[in-house]
């Protein structure tokens, strides 16, 4: 798309439909009427629809509440249970329902994006771009197209691919200062609604790629997949460090300041987890051996990670001297990253349930967790406070590093304990600090 150009398009405010109010779907919708576009989300989830219509927000998002019920009061934002309606006049459709892993063979199931096809197929009037949001696998966009083309011959529509890369905890910022959008589109209709869509990010020079729509496609998935490489790769180093006596951090740290490699996420830990990175490493796993073109550093960089999870139950167990039975173990953190309400894929959901397996009972501190994590950890016992909670344990593991558990009183914590062991997965404190506050033990990854 020539640069030149772009930069002349006159502002424009655009009637877009957003089909889907999970994490994604929600974050674009709010953040595309905060660009000034006339914004309708789609859900059939009556309930959620309802409750976002009180203004009140489903998941747990730094800042999104406020930017919501701005937008609303200014008559840019409204929620619906019907697609026509939000549809109407609109130029543009954005699908951003879930993608899950398929049970079984851990493909990408696209049952949900193509029942939204068929819909947003029936209730197409006039010219519209339809975008897909939700991460697909290459080829999905073409397939989306047969079925709207299918259903409706009279249709007048494009599709596009934009793919989003926001970070749970960080989605308002990385949606409104982001490293780069991506946008596949193959008309110059198409090309120019979606240039509209984003052109606030245009005018303050972030980069806009524009691509064909299986490059956009593979796009996200290459993405994701070398950032869970990056963090398995580190994660094997972490136990390499261990046993010739470096220390990750610092390993890391001169590894990471090489501009070709870069120091984010080179944190080493419990392993990845998320919505995101298990199932998109999963899903391009499965269409390399489909398509005879293994994607060989990906599968070994799942593998790797599944192992990560069972080192720290390891680890734990060591640190007890071999026996967590009939011990109490305090775990500081069940989300699978700070800022979030997510269990999704949580390093948590193995590790505890493993503690627990073992004999250990297993009290939990987690900021947000406890609405999800309760019926996802049985026999667990959820408290409010790190020092009540760590309060007569043998063990004390930091597994997510939310700010409060970064600068607790360890002296405290330590003073509480029946004995004071500390596994700390998220590498926050180190041993030294430890000892002096009375830990009898210290573990961290790969120091
Ligand atoms: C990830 C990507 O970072 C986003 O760019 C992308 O849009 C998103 O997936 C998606 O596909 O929708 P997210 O899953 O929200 O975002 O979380 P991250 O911050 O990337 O963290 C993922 C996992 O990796 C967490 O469990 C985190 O603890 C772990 N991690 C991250 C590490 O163990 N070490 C690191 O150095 C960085």
């Amino acid at each position: 798309m020539p640069s030149g150009h772009l930069k002349n398009i006159g502002p424009s405010q655009l009637k877009i439909a957003i089909i889907g109010t999970g994490y994604v779907g929600l974050v674009s919708g709010v953040c595309l009427s905060d660009f000034g576009h006339d914004v309708a989300c789609v859900d059939k989830d009556e309930t959620k629809i309802a409750r976002l219509k009180a203004g009140e927000v489903p998941i747990y998002e730094p800042g999104l509440d406020a930017l919501l019920s701005r937008n609303v009061a200014a008559g840019r934002l409204s929620f619906t249970t019907q697609i026509a309606e939000a549809m109407a006049g609109a130029e543009a459709v954005f699908i951003a329902v879930g993608t899950p892993s398929r049970r079984g063979d851990g493909h990408a199931d696209l049952s949900f994006v193509f029942a939204a096809a068929e819909e947003v197929a029936a209730a197409l009037d006039g010219y519209a771009v339809v975008v897909t949001k939700s991460t697909v696998p290459v080829g999905t966009n073409r397939k989306l197209a047969d079925i709207i083309r299918k259903a409706r011959p009279d249709a007048d529509f494009d599709v596009a691919s934009n793919p989003e890369f926001l970070r749970e905890g960080a989605a308002i910022e990385d949606f409104m200062r982001p490293d780069r959008v991506v946008i596949g589109a193959e008309t110059d209709r198409a090309k120019e609604v979606m240039t509209q869509i984003y052109r606030p990010l245009y005018l303050r020079d972030f980069p806009i790629v524009c691509t064909g729509l299986e490059s956009a496609e593979l796009i996200k998935y290459a993405a994701n997949a070398f950032l869970a490489t990056k963090i398995s790769f580190i994660n094997e180093i972490a136990a390499l460090c261990e046993r010739v006596g470096a220390d990750v951090k610092a390993v890391a740290n001169g590894m990471g300041l090489d501009g070709r490699i870069g120091s984010k996420f080179l944190h080493a830990g419990p392993g990845y987890g998320g919505s995101c990175f298990p199932k998109d490493t999963l899903a391009l796993a499965r269409i390399g051996q489909e398509l005879a073109v293994p994607q060989r550093i990906t599968e070994t960089v799942i593998a790797v990670n599944d192992g990560v999870k069972r080192r720290m139950v390891q680890k734990a167990q060591d640190l007890c001297g071999g026996i967590v039975a009939g011990r109490k173990i305090t775990v500081l953190g069940a989300t699978f990253k700070p800022n979030t309400d997510d269990m999704r894929e949580s390093p948590s959901l193995t590790i505890v349930p493993s503690l627990i397996g073992a004999g250990a009972q297993v009290h939990i501190v987690d900021p947000q967790g406890r609405r999800e994590g309760e019926s996802l950890l049985p026999g667990v016992i959820w408290e409010d406070d790190p020092y009540s909670a760590a309060a007569e344990s043998e063990l004390l593991i930091v597994l997510t590093e939310w700010n409060e558990f970064r600068a607790l009183d360890l002296k405290r914590i330590a003073q509480g304990m029946r004995t004071p062991r500390l596994a700390d997965f998220r590498n926050i404190y180190d041993r030294k600090t430890a000892t002096d506050a009375g830990f009898v033990a210290y573990d961290g990854v790969g120091r």
